[in-house]
């Protein structure tokens, strides 16, 4: 049984779906924890609804970035996960917490990468006057969406999208490669280590 944590920012549909899908006695890995940098994050009454465990670390409690970072890394590794899992967390990993987690660690992101890297992927393709963009999963390596990527698929963007109907055309795609993913990691079927040399 695959022990995973999630790191959520916001409100967490990506989350439920993995917790939906994990709730399924015949799914290889249970969500063990979900952590977030933010107190009031919406997504937290999923896992409270699952009744899983929740931890916050907010960067604003701790002198530094790198601080904040020890303790949020100490948390995760309280429970043990044989995989992490950023979906909606919204801050910038430092250095010392993605060389302790990566290649067990990955991340969902709302376009094609490497098209539209960053914290605003939807907005960008809208304001490019992108036909397609799409859906993506990277291993998170210590640049901006820029680890090797696990899965990803192709999004048309229709005339007149706005920046959220486009995303939440987006995020079930997302929610799907997310699944998939964790089930391959679980039954062996794609191994992040040998993923992350090639
Ligand atoms: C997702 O599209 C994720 O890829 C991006 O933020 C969104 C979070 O959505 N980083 P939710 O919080 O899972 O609803």
């Amino acid at each position: 049984m695959l022990s995973v944590v999630v790191l959520i920012s916001g409100g967490g549909s990506n989350l439920r779906a993995l917790l939906e899908a994990a709730a399924d006695a015949e799914y290889p890995a249970r969500i063990v924890a979900v952590g977030t940098d933010r107190p009031d994050a919406e997504g937290l009454r999923h896992a409270e609804e699952f009744g899983i465990p929740t931890f916050s670390v907010a960067l604003s409690d701790f002198e530094s970035r790198a601080a904040w970072g020890d303790e949020l890394l100490n948390q995760i590794r309280q429970w043990q996960p044989d995989l992490t899992v950023l979906s909606g967390f919204m801050r910038l990993l430092p250095a010392g917490v993605v060389e302790a987690l990566s290649p067990h660690l990955i991340n969902t992101h709302p376009a094609f990468l490497p098209e539209f890297p960053g914290a605003h992927a939807v907005r960008d393709a809208v304001a490019a006057g992108a036909t397609q963009t799409g859906a993506s999963l990277i291993v998170v390596d210590n640049g901006v969406d820029t680890g090797p990527i696990i899965a990803r698929e192709r999004i048309a963007v229709e005339p007149g999208d706005t920046e959220a109907a486009l995303h939440e055309r987006i995020k079930p795609v997302e929610r799907r490669l997310l699944i998939q993913a964790v089930l391959d990691i679980a039954n062996g079927n794609l191994d992040l280590k040998e993923l992350a040399r090639a």
